[in-house]
């Protein structure tokens, strides 16, 4: 099945609580939630209050992705501020085995995600201790970016690597994701979408959203 996260970082953020029952209405999967900041990524975005302050408002899965350096330091704070998955970045930090070790004391999902320029094969020791891989198909930063195409041979590798050994994942892209684009991402291997302008920038987001789930 293919899920939809979309990325609240293409949200109105003056009525974000509003945003995020408007895409839970419209029967999205999961809410993807963009922590940037300014080290990891030249940008920043936001953090664990404003997290927290949403969590009460939504049932959807809390999908957080971390775009900041050495992530193991506020492991268990997003985890108290209510994510259900957590993702780090493979370059933020020097021991990936911590990260994820963390993460899971705190009893939460695991991803682990690599940028566009970062190898696949470099996430092959952690397959099976993850539960997701997150494949960058833009530089990490900034919404509303184009996909780059090389990044789908990535998508396709990490499938690959896990169906050799055996090994069941969820395998998301995110950046620049359409829903023209996002059946190429799907035939990669890919079974998670985020997508942040295509679904908060529509004009209808029902339809958006109806156009990503016919894939
Ligand atoms: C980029 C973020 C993405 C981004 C997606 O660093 O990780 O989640 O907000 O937004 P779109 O879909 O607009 O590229
Ligand atoms: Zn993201």
């Amino acid at each position: 099945m293919i899920k939809l996260s979309p990325s609240l970082l293409a949200c109105d953020f003056s009525q974000m609580r509003n945003e995020v029952s408007k895409v839970e209405k419209a029967g999205c999967d999961m809410l993807h939630l963009d922590v940037m900041d300014g080290v990891f990524v030249p940008n920043i975005s936001f953090g664990m209050p404003v997290i927290k302050a949403l969590r009460p408002h939504s049932k959807l899965e809390f999908d957080v992705h971390l775009m900041i350096q050495d992530p193991v330091r506020y492991i268990k704070d997003f985890a108290d501020c209510g994510a259900d998955l957590i993702t780090f970045h493979y370059e933020s930090c020097n021991d990936q085995g911590e990260v994820i070790e963390k993460i899971r004391e705190c009893g939460k999902k695991v991803g682990i995600s690599i940028k566009p320029s970062t190898p696949a094969f470099v996430l092959e020791p952690f397959l099976d201790k993850v539960d997701m891989v997150l494949v960058m198909t833009v530089e990490p930063g900034f919404g509303g970016q184009k996909l780059i195409p090389d990044t789908l041979s990535s998508v396709k590798q990490v499938c690959d690597m896990a169906k050799m050994r055996g090994i069941t994942i969820d395998i998301q892209v995110d950046g620049g994701i359409n829903p023209e684009n996002a059946k190429d991402a799907v035939q990669a291997g890919a079974n998670v979408l985020v997508a942040g302008s295509a679904v908060f920038g529509a004009s209808d987001v029902e339809a958006a959203v109806r156009s990503f789930k016919n894939l």
